[in-house]
């Protein structure tokens, strides 16, 4: 028998977390909710101040998810306020597809301003808008191989992550993602990444002309913050313009302040790519947007002329998207957040390396840049044992990991393309004593816990037992 429609008024009176659960349960991806709730956050979760969220217990955490795409944190003031005041007094139409757009021309000027102020050969370049960091990718993939017509194949780095549509699914290096849907859309030659001398082989062996663009993220987010060595980024740039191969910087989840740079590809990493993509802070967290920025001769091979409809679609660059996106780039200017980012970011990596000595048992690696840190956490089953079960063990720490800092307060990410690692990305307007108070809570964590084995250990043996069957699709 169909159910009563739920009507809006319901939710905002409150609808009772077990019928969200079980609504989630029955029609949403059952089995993430269900792994969420053996992890003891499901939630659903109520923003108590913009850091902190409330879960149905009453219990409070600090938010350092939201997978880098949270950069004030929820309800935050300024941007509550312009929102008040677009619904009270904009008129601008709101799917402007067929005509010009205040909101869009303001935020398409402002990008490439941001982009030109650190890479002068970008003053003239050109905005496409879509709706996610992965349509963001989908098209920076299109510019590409309009502008490189006889070349078959990109290149992109082991643990990248890109998306998981069709084609940028192609140019993220994860075999299990990857797996179910071979043959991919796009042949992809995947090199180590940080590894110039491999770069360069790798250009002498096939030859520059194979090859469309070589696609990289200055800082590898879902891989687990990883920085490459200095030169590395700057080293590609150069053999790839030599050869002609397009330069894409996926600056979707390092760029506007999180890794402590605008643009880190530029800043940081010395390029000068052909094509950048953006999304996840431009949207405030509310918005989904995605932002591929390209040099006015490469915009022009995909969309120049008669061929200005050949890439679109229904939503890119409708109007609540772009007064967000403007409203988010003009907090984290005003506010400075790019440079608090950097600040805070170093505080917090020194908190967690002084951490990484104290607990050897515990903790195998810790790595950051800017508001935007990873803690690898040793398998909590040695690795003779763990024998042929490492990306299971590796799956199973991670969660443990999770739980831990949850139940110590820390609401965190994981990493999609590194096992045992955990992520925060606070927003980067979180007070300083409550930045503090987040390493604190780490800490008391990590002290009473002390290895990882004990992680396990100290899991009831219910979540442990409904973590397994989940994992097996039981
Ligand atoms: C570097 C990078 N590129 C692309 C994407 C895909 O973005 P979305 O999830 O919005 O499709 C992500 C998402 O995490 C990302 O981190």
């Amino acid at each position: 028998m169909p159910k009563p429609f739920i009507s809006s008024e319901e939710i905002f009176e409150g609808l009772a977390p077990a019928t969200v659960l079980e609504l989630e349960r029955l029609h949403g991806n059952t089995d993430l909710v269900r792994v969420f709730e053996y992890a003891g956050f499901a939630g659903p979760f109520t923003a108590v101040t913009p850091w902190e969220l409330a879960a149905p217990d009453g219990n409070t955490v600090i938010n350092a998810s939201g997978y880098a795409a949270n950069p004030f944190g929820d309800r935050y003031p300024p941007l509550k306020k312009f929102l008040s005041r677009l619904i009270e007094e904009d008129c601008q139409q709101s799917l402007p597809q067929q005509s010009t757009s205040a909101w869009r021309s303001a935020l398409e000027a402002n990008l490439v301003q941001t982009i030109a102020s650190v890479d002068e050969s970008h003053a003239d370049s050109r905005v496409f808008f879509s709706n996610s960091g992965s349509e963001a990718i989908e098209a920076a993939i299109k510019f590409a191989k309009a502008s490189r017509q006889d070349a078959t194949t990109f290149i992109n780095f082991e643990k990248s992550f890109h998306g998981k549509t069709t084609g940028s699914l192609s140019l993220t290096a994860n075999e299990d993602s990857q797996r179910p849907f071979r043959p991919l859309a796009y042949k992809t030659l995947t090199l180590p990444f940080g590894d110039l001398p491999a770069f360069e082989q790798a250009i002498k062996t096939y030859g520059g002309k194979n090859f469309i663009a070589v696609v990289v993220e200055p800082v590898q987010g879902e891989g687990g913050i990883i920085v490459p060595p200095e030169g590395f980024l700057s080293g590609i740039d150069e053999i790839a313009k030599k050869h002609g191969i397009l330069v894409i910087a996926d600056e979707i989840q390092s760029g506007f302040g999180r890794s402590g740079y605008w643009v880190p590809s530029v800043e940081w990493g010395e390029m000068s790519p052909d094509i950048f993509t953006f999304a996840k802070p431009l949207g405030g967290g509310i918005v989904p947007i995605g932002a591929t920025v390209a040099r006015k001769n490469v915009f022009a091979k995909m969309l120049g002329g008669l061929r200005c409809k050949t890439h679109s679609n229904t939503f890119g660059g409708n109007s609540l998207a772009m007064a967000v996106g403007l409203k988010s780039l003009e907090i984290i200017r005003d506010e400075n957040l790019v440079e608090r980012s950097r600040k805070l970011g170093a505080v917090g990596l020194s908190r967690l390396q002084a951490l990484a000595m104290r607990h050897p048992d515990l903790i195998e690696d810790v790595r950051g840049i800017g508001m935007w840190q990873a803690i690898v956490f040793k398998p909590v089953v040695p690795a003779a044992v763990a024998l042929g079960m490492k990306d299971v063990i590796g799956e199973f720490t991670t969660m443990l990991g999770m739980m831990m800092l949850h139940r110590a307060g820390v609401h965190a990410n994981i990493a999609i393309n590194a096992h045992r690692t955990v992520r925060l990305t606070p927003p980067l307007t979180i007070p300083e004593a409550l930045h503090n108070e987040m390493f604190d809570r780490i800490d008391t964590a990590a002290e009473q816990m002390k290895s990882a084995r004990r992680m396990l250990l100290k899991t009831p043996p219910k979540s442990l037992f409904d973590l397994t069957r989940v994992s097996v699709g039981l």
